[in-house]
């Protein structure tokens, strides 16, 4: 494939909760992709959106949280682990949406305070992804005791995440390229 436009894959911080530790790792994350050359990024704080919340689903849309889902090519969804589900309000935002996202490629980042990196919330998040028409990879990143691996101003204590972030990274960069040819070059017949 011949394509050099760069990838657009935004991350999403999945929580709109005072003192959201999920803020530091979708910032980490954020800033790993940013260092990739062929990925335009940014991060979207779900808090900054104004979606009413006496209405659901596309009655919702929001011009310009939809421009960016259209426009990319792959998302970073980091959520954090409430009661082993994921946030209303990351749901709330993700119904506003429906074709934008189909044959984009997403990959889950999972953020709890207990032992299991929000493994929970990236298995319940999996079958949404799979009806909002995205397609998930492989991997994850999962940010167990969240409370351990970043320091109280943000920064990293745990180098061992960068390495693995990256290795997420890669795989959804591949799928999100792959999609992207696929979505430009091979019919749905
Ligand atoms: C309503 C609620 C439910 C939670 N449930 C879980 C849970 O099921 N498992 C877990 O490991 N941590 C749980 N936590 C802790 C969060 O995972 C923890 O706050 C972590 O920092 C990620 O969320 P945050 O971005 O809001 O900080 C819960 C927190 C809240 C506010």
């Amino acid at each position: 494939m011949n394509d050099n436009k760069l990838l657009y894959i935004p991350v999403i911080l999945g929580t709109v909760r005072k003192g959201r530790m999920s803020n530091w790792a979708a910032r980490l994350v954020w800033q790993e992709a940013a260092k990739h050359p062929k990925v335009e990024t940014e991060l979207i704080d779900i808090s900054e959106l104004p979606l009413p919340t006496d209405d659901a689903g596309e009655a919702n849309k929001d011009a310009g949280f939809a421009g960016k889902m259209d426009r990319a090519d792959g998302l970073v969804i980091v959520s954090p682990e409430y009661n082993h589900g994921y946030s209303g309000m990351l749901k709330h935002v993700l119904d506003s949406c429906l074709k934008e996202y189909i044959h984009k490629a997403v990959g889950i980042v999972g953020v709890s305070a207990g032992p299991w990196g929000g493994t929970r919330v990236v298995e319940n998040l999996l079958p949404v992804m799979r009806e909002l028409g995205l397609v998930t990879i492989f991997w994850d990143v999962n940010f167990s005791n969240v409370h351990k691996v970043f320091e109280a101003d943000g920064k990293l204590r745990d180098q061992a995440f960068l390495p693995r972030i990256d290795k997420f990274l890669k795989e959804l960069i591949w799928m999100a390229t792959t999609l992207r040819y696929g979505r430009q070059s091979v019919p749905l017949t």
